[in-house]
């Protein structure tokens, strides 16, 4: 008997300009677009295996080892039946090939970091899901055709398709044919970038994504400012630093959008608050690294980022890292416990809550 299974796995992705606003929330279409780091190391990644099998009762998901419900025209589902969708065409294309395009499928991810904690998990989740699919049914390994499904998950997913500098184009269209993910640069391109995650507070974060950006877009002034008049150029100008490797432009813009995308959380009605006080001194933290860096004459040395939780991402070219390290370390004596940068926070416990 012919086994259908196969296995693929994504890592997170962290935005250096945010996506943040839904223009159609069934669709996940955006309100604008955005640009991110794929990151190349093993810690955080889902790993996702996919059976079909004529046997199974319905389709089926486990999250950890544990299951999860896949609502009828909810996302998991939606992805699901695209992927399906595909390997119909394909079926009817080629006769020869099985016809497993009817079988229910069974679906186990896992993460290695803690889920839904501000860390990107629905950006590798979902795009490890559509990985692992598209290996079971054979499917092009076009990333930008596979984005326009994982987007369909989870916004952010569709950048998790590709490695290195990822830009998600919003496109225009009512139908979202043109709204996928695309190379800026390959992580060859610039190597010396690496990553430093602070993770200041592990738990689950308190206000969902998908419900803190529809409160932003129904009630925030400044929301409407940042797609006009600040992103599109901010795209522009980013993506050209990427390309010339200039990293001062890279770092102040990363850190100004981190900057903007808070404050339209403080502009959502209800106002949302994603950063901690333990936050805010690390953002203390990288601005002195860098106006001391400055007043020597100097460029910016590192840059910070936070998605929709406490935790800190730092992206410096690599001969910083360690002294970044050193820094945290000698402020946030909590963290000297850390086995590697990843744990910095949370093997010392959780911290600003
Ligand atoms: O894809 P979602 O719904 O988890 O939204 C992610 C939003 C941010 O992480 C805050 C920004 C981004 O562009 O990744």
């Amino acid at each position: 008997m012919t086994v259908y299974q196969a296995t693929a796995s994504a890592p997170v992705n962290i935005a250096c300009i945010k996506y943040w606003g839904k223009r159609d929330t069934k669709l996940i279409l955006p309100t604008n677009s955005s640009l991110s780091v794929t990151l190349d190391q093993d810690h955080l990644r889902s790993t996702t295996t996919s059976r079909a099998d004529p046997s199974f009762q319905k389709d089926r998901l486990w999250l950890n080892g544990v299951e999860e419900e896949i609502k009828d025209g909810g996302r998991l589902a939606t992805c699901i039946k695209e992927m399906k969708a595909l390997r119909k065409q394909l079926e009817e294309k080629d006769s020869s090939l099985p016809k497993i395009s009817g079988f229910p499928v069974h679906i186990s991810s896992r993460n290695n970091f803690p889920t839904a904690a501000g860390l990107a998990s629905s950006a590798s989740g979902f795009a490890a899901l559509v990985a692992s699919l598209s290996a079971l049914y054979q499917l092009s390994t076009d990333a930008s055709q596979l984005s326009l499904i994982a987007r369909q998950g989870s916004g952010s997913a569709c950048r998790s398709l590709f490695g290195g500098f990822v830009a998600w184009q919003m496109g225009e269209r009512a139908d979202g044919a043109d709204s996928y993910a695309v190379e800026i640069a390959p992580r060859e391109h610039w190597p010396d970038i690496h990553a430093l995650i602070c993770v200041v507070n592990d738990e689950k974060k308190g206000t969902s994504s998908t419900s803190g950006m529809q409160r932003t877009v129904e009630t925030s002034p400044l929301l409407q400012h940042r797609i006009k008049h600040v992103v599109p150029e901010r795209m522009a100008a980013i993506s050209k630093a990427i390309l010339a490797r200039d990293f001062d432009t890279f770092a102040r813009i990363t850190m100004q959008d981190s900057n903007q995308f808070h404050a339209v959380a403080l502009d959502t009605d209800p106002p949302i608050f994603y950063m901690n006080d333990v936050s805010r001194a690390i953002i203390a933290l990288i601005v002195e690294y860098n106006r001391v860096a400055v007043a020597n004459g100097g460029k910016l040395k590192a840059a910070y980022t936070y998605d929709a939780g406490p935790n800190a991402v730092i992206y410096a070219p690599k001969e910083n890292i360690k002294e970044i390290v050193e820094l945290i370390v000698k402020y946030f004596p909590q963290a000297d416990k850390f086995k590697d940068p990843f744990e910095l926070f949370g093997a010392a416990g959780v911290q600003g809550k």
